[in-house]
């Protein structure tokens, strides 16, 4: 039996649960929680029955809409998004990958223009297992294994 939680409960807010070990600081990043000035806890490297490890990340008051958590989908694909309120959990999302995408990944040509100019990369999602995303710019594909992120 578990004797206690190995990240405490919240009252209120929005714990992002079965994210890849790997994938903790890239969704860190996506979601911006650097600049989040409510209470951020986070563990890492926890037992998983499914995955053998994962991460989980726990944000007290705040709420964040589906557009904005599906960004994660290309790191976190089996995230689960649980609202707390009142220390219970009253809704549970999953995240599901965009259609497009919109600046989060670098385009993978090196002679792309979204490399050599300050342009927000934008990429149409062709396949979602595994990730292909064709450039707006120059049509190329960017691979899941050749995903760089901002
Ligand atoms: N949780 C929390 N604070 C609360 C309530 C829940 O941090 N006040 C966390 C739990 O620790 C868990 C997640 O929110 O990591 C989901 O809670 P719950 O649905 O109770 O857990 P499980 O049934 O294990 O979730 P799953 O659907 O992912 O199996
Ligand atoms: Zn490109």
């Amino acid at each position: 039996m578990e004797k206690h939680l190995k990240v405490s409960a919240i009252k209120d807010g929005t714990v992002i649960d079965h994210i890849p070990t790997k994938a903790l600081f890239k969704v860190i990043k996506i979601l911006k929680l650097e600049d989040c000035s409510q209470m951020v806890t986070f563990g890492n490297n926890l037992d998983s029955r499914a995955m053998g490890t994962k991460a989980i990340i726990k944000i007290a008051n705040r709420y964040f809409a589906d557009d904005e958590v599906n960004r994660i989908a290309l790191v976190a694909p089996n995230a689960k998004l649980n609202t707390i309120r009142d220390y219970e959990v009253v809704e549970k999302r999953v995240v599901e990958i965009p259609k497009n995408i919109k600046g989060i990944v670098h385009c993978f040509n090196p002679k792309c223009i979204t490399n050599a100019e300050s342009i927000i990369t934008r990429f149409e999602v062709l396949s979602d297992k595994p990730i292909e995303l064709k450039c707006f710019y120059c049509e190329k594909i960017t691979g899941e294994n050749e995903m760089l992120f901002f």
